[in-house]
């Protein structure tokens, strides 16, 4: 396995493949778990050559703490990388990333105005920038995203539509613990208390996916609601049942046959995410 700090590094390493492989490239922000490295694998299976990128990209981060705070553990990682068959691995520092400030502004309309977008501004225009300056520089055939962060996924298509990108973009499934907590960078931040009320968040999903005979779209995002809002410690960001592909909220089950319920929680300091198909 080849670790490269800088492009040029990259773009030498990538030489050393042969003439125009297949290429799987996995972009992360390391810290590793099982989720990552599932898409890693998936990668291993699908291609000649797989990449994958660890870099915390901190123009879309829009919490000063939260970038402090995440983890970083290069060396764990590169171990981990090896153990699942990784060839390449781009692991820039900010200098060799954004030279100079970044200026590329993209729009994706009423995609970046819900949730996350709602939440966290100016948080998708980074991530696109970022996958869009990995893109150039690994070229890849195909690029490997969690269905974890599903209104990224949308955001990715749209760019690689937007920017007539010749990269096929494929969903991989959420990876969960035992006790069914998505996996996170961010779950290591969580207090032991925190950490066991954790898995309730999926629980609540799960219900509302069992429930949709049973109630219409409002009434379901109420319960839910209050369901998540009797979990202590924790402050509700919002929780969506959303159109699949539009990612707009819908009125009406008939609406629109693939839905998702989305929800973004704070467990004392640490945010989490998650989603079920319903
Ligand atoms: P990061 O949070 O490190 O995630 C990297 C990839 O792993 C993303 O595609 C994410 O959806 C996927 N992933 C995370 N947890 C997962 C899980 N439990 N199961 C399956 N897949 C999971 O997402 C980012 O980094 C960044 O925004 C990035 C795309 C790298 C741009 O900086």
């Amino acid at each position: 396995m080849i670790l490269c700090q800088t492009k040029t590094e990259l773009q030498n390493a990538l030489k050393t493949q042969g003439a125009n492989p297949i290429i799987g490239f996995v972009p992360t922000m390391g810290a590793l778990h099982e989720g990552h490295l599932s898409l890693v694998r998936q990668a291993r299976r699908e291609n000649e050559v797989v990449v994958t990128s660890v870099y915390v990209n901190p123009i879309q981060f829009n919490n000063a703490e939260d970038l402090e705070k995440y983890p970083r553990n290069l060396e764990r990682d590169l171990d981990l990388l090896k153990d699942v068959g990784c060839d390449i691995v781009f692991a820039p520092d900010n200098a060799e990333m954004y030279p100079e400030k970044p200026t590329e502004t993209y729009n994706f309309g009423t995609l970046e105005t819900v949730m996350e977008g709602a939440f966290r501004p100016g948080h998708f225009n980074g991530v696109a920038v970022v996958v869009k300056r990995l893109f150039d520089l690994v070229k890849p055939t195909t690029a490997y995203f969690g269905e974890k962060d599903f209104q990224q996924l949308a955001i990715i298509r749209a760019l690689v539509e937007q920017e007539n990108l010749a990269v096929e973009i494929v969903a991989c499934p959420t990876v969960r613990e035992k006790d069914d907590l998505a996996m996170s960078s961010r779950n290591t931040r969580l207090s032991e208390d925190d950490r066991r009320i954790a898995p309730q968040i999926y629980k609540i999903l799960r219900d509302c996916r069992d429930l949709t005979d049973v109630f219409t779209p409002a009434p379901l995002k109420a319960f839910a609601e209050e369901q998540f809002r009797k979990i202590p410690r924790t402050k509700l960001e919002y929780f969506e049942i959303v159109n699949a592909k539009t990612l707009q909220p819908i009125v009406n089950w008939s609406d629109c046959p693939r839905r998702v319920a989305c929800v973004a929680i704070w467990l004392g300091e640490v945010r989490l995410i998650d989603n079920v198909k319903i």
